[in-house]
């Protein structure tokens, strides 16, 4: 199932070439590429058991219903919840949303705040915009430190007060690639009578997370992010909570009964998942996680940490060429760095290198307000997954100082 030795050759969009080059996919943080055994457990879910999870008693749909919730209990026991706390949505962006859309916009009132990192994906600051907007409540944000990247613990003990109702937060930044001290922010919610949103898009494919160890009240991710399927991903709240929550989208099986006027709906976690479900995608999210656990956290943890510290002493080497985040070559990144190269546009490094096979991002990585708070308009993100190598890292490495000289740079 899996190919220790050489990961990579688990995945097969990565043997093709690209533009006449071996293909160095270096942006797994946008999305991971999946293996074949994710792949194969996808097609055989619908070659011999898709009918419609939870609508039929014949055999088939028992099958199909049997798939689904046995993915909804593995993704729980990957996590540290509960069964029924793991609600199925299209991705993290859709689980935040809908914490916006049922608690926090009932939760909040004028005079009331929303707390979360001047580093947080859109995904995760848009919906506690529009929260405050409705409410009245105010969006304060933690400024992160320019030397560390860091929230300074003054920032925590002095914005999260007794106004707060939310604190929302990344546990990995997808642009600095640095880890958020949750145990700190959800102690400091606690004290003050806040409820937590983990955005842990960034976290879970590259380290363990145990949403009941943290105290976490809500916590959001997606499959694509994890070796998994696009179009699932992963909403967890405290069953306390979503018991009261009322539904987001109404139909299908996430009624108890209806009559002409009025309806009694599911408990969760069937509430929040109206009409027909991406059960392919459960199939494969449950597969991801099994995956990852063949390769084993150990590994998989020390894998990316060899290769990060190799990518970030490479980048310190590099002549004009500036890391964000933590000035410290050693500092901990998991799986993202983000640099820039002096005098050079994100967009033209990135078309470059893809000329030479790299797929890198560029650009604001969907944090306009960390890069507006930062100074910088744009930057290139490499990022890694479980089937990163060393020649990975190597050969951007090599490319980088191509990319000022095909712009016609003496050096
Ligand atoms: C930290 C973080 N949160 C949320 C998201 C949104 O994930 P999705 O696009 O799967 O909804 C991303 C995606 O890049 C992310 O990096």
């Amino acid at each position: 199932m899996v190919n220790i030795k050489n990961i990579s050759d688990d995945f097969p969009i990565l043997a093709q070439k690209i533009n006449g080059h071996r293909f160095v996919y270096l942006d797994s943080a946008a999305t991971s590429m999946r293996p074949n055994f994710v792949l194969d457990r996808i097609d055989a879910f619908y070659k011999s058991s898709a009918a419609n999870p939870h609508r039929g008693v014949y055999a088939l749909a028992e099958r199909a219903t049997a798939a689904y919730e046995g993915a909804r209990a593995a993704v729980a026991r990957f996590v540290g919840a509960d069964t029924d706390e793991i609600v199925f949505t299209r991705n993290a962006s859709e689980s935040l949303n809908i914490v916006m859309y049922c608690h926090a916009q009932y939760a909040l009132k004028p005079g009331d705040s929303v707390v979360i990192p001047i580093s947080e994906h859109h995904s995760n600051l848009v919906p506690w915009q529009i929260a405050a907007a409705k409410t009245g409540a105010e969006l304060r944000y933690l400024y992160t430190d320019a030397e560390t990247g860091l929230i300074p613990d003054s920032e925590i003990e002095r914005k999260i007060d007794k106004t707060t109702k939310i604190v929302a937060f990344a546990h990995v930044s997808n642009v600095l690639g640095l880890r958020f001290p949750a145990e700190k922010l959800v102690a400091r919610a606690r004290c003050v009578g806040a409820v937590t949103v983990l955005d842990a898009a960034q976290s879970v494919p590259h380290f363990p997370v145990d949403f009941h160890g943290l105290d976490v009240d809500f916590a959001a991710f997606s499959a694509h992010k994890m070796y998994g399927p696009m179009g699932i991903g992963v909403l967890y709240g405290r069953r306390e909570l979503l018991e009261k929550m009322p539904p987001f989208l109404f139909g299908g099986d996430m009624i108890e009964y209806v009559r002409e006027q009025d309806t009694d709906f599911a408990a969760p976690p069937h509430r929040f998942e109206a009409g027909t479900q991406n059960a392919g995608g459960a199939v494969g999210l449950a597969a991801a996680v099994e995956y990852i656990g063949a390769i084993g956290w150990a590994n998989i943890e020390s894998r990316e940490a060899a290769l990060m510290r190799r990518l970030t002493a490479g980048l310190a080497e590099q002549k004009r060429v500036s890391v964000i985040g933590d000035a410290d070559p050693g500092a901990r990144r998991y799986g993202v760095v983000s640099f820039n190269i002096e005098d050079v546009h994100s967009h033209d490094a990135a078309t470059i290198l893809d000329s030479f096979g790299i797929a890198i991002r560029a650009g604001a990585h969907c944090a306009h307000p960390l890069l507006d708070y930062l100074g910088v308009k744009a930057s290139c993100r490499a990022s890694l997954g479980v089937y990163s190598t060393e020649q990975d890292i190597d050969r951007l490495l090599e490319c980088i100082p191509q990319v000022r000289r095909k712009l016609g740079y003496g050096d």
